[in-house]
């Protein structure tokens, strides 16, 4: 029979958030899971990534926008929360589209967080992300340096993660905020830099990348992002916020060769234009998340990309 749930995930059809659940359930944790199906990117691969969870008796998934939904009854029992529902992406935060970044990453936080006020939770976890430091020439990048996001996207980001600490002031919600930087590994969003590349590789196709390559990120293995998430929602101390970076940071042109010899190919390649709300450089300081939440990440790049790689293989022999 199925336990009561004590772990809440949003966004639990998403990358992360459905690995977050596989790793709980995998744990012998009972989890409810939440995601509204948003039309970012297509509804089958996030079908796909929670079939798994689905199975499992100790997994209740609720479909709702959590904006509109009945947060008395999904937060019943609850005692940690794993905050991943959002709009991801820096490109389409321009224009029209803001509308949505500042429903999903603004006032889904802020409602959330007004359903906490009263409630003896222990942990919220809002997954923040490296998109609110800007451009800085402080590298690497301290939770307590100035910041100033280059994309709207950041800008929503950075005004949950205010929202967040700022419950935790007023109502002693007890909020933590992990910044991630650039993550990937299997179920990758297919917006996202490595899957893009990956699947121009398998058919052949130019890779485009943004100016001259000679950008930096620091890229984060998502089991190690996972870690991160359970560390904090066990041991992060409320009010505080973390960098969580992979200690991999390379420019995209190093990358692309490191890619070129584990896929054994020559890469095409094609510059264009790079693009406003791009950040040029991210590399993390994580000392306080190894200090308090003892993170130290496991994966490095070569075998991140060897899995992320093996899965989209076989992601593309499946749809043939
Ligand atoms: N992937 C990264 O590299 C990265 C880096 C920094 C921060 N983040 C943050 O981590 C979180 C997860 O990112 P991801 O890459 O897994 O994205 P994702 O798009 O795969 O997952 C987000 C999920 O949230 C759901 N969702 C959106 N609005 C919702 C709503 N109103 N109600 C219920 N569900 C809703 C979507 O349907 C989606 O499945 C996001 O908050 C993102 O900003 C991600």
């Amino acid at each position: 029979m199925r336990e009561s749930a004590k772990y809440l995930v949003t966004g639990a059809a998403g990358f992360l958030g459905s690995t977050i659940c596989d790793r709980l359930l995998s744990e012998g944790k009972a989890v409810k899971g939440v995601d509204c199906f948003s039309d970012y990117y297509p509804l089958e691969r996030k079908r796909k990534n929670i079939s798994e969870a689905l199975k499992n008796e100790n997994f209740e998934f609720i479909e709702a926008d959590l904006v509109e939904a009945d947060l008395e009854k999904i937060l019943e029992g609850i005692e940690y929360i794993i905050h991943l529902a959002a709009q991801p992406g820096v490109r389409r935060s321009w224009g029209e589209e803001f509308e949505v970044y500042i429903h999903q990453n603004i006032r889904l936080t802020q409602k959330l967080l007004e359903a906490l006020r009263n409630k003896n939770i222990k942990k919220f976890v809002y997954a923040s992300s490296s998109s609110v430091y800007g451009e800085t020439p402080e590298l690497p990048m301290k939770e307590d340096q100035f910041i100033q996001p280059v994309s709207p996207y950041g800008v929503t980001k950075l005004a949950a993660e205010n929202l967040a600490f700022l419950y935790y002031k007023a109502f002693k919600v007890p909020t933590v905020s992990l910044r991630l930087f650039t993550v990937y590994g299997p179920r990758q969003r297919p917006d996202m830099a490595f899957n893009k590349f990956m699947k121009h590789i398998l058919s052949d196709k130019e890779i485009e990348i943004y100016g001259d390559g000679e950008q930096t990120r620091d890229f984060t293995y998502v089991e190690d992002v996972v870690t991160a998430f359970l560390n904090a929602a066990h041991e992060g101390k409320p009010g505080e916020i973390y960098n969580i970076g992979g200690g991999n940071r390379i420019s995209l042109n190093e990358l692309l060769n490191k890619l070129g010899d584990i896929v054994g190919k020559d890469i095409k390649i094609k510059h264009i234009p790079a693009q406003k709300g791009e950040m040029t450089h991210t590399y993390a300081d994580f000392n306080r998340a190894a200090r308090d939440l003892n993170y130290k990440p496991a994966f490095n790049l070569d075998q991140g990309l060897k899995n992320e790689w093996e899965w989209i293989k076989k992601e593309s022999e499946e749809i043939k």
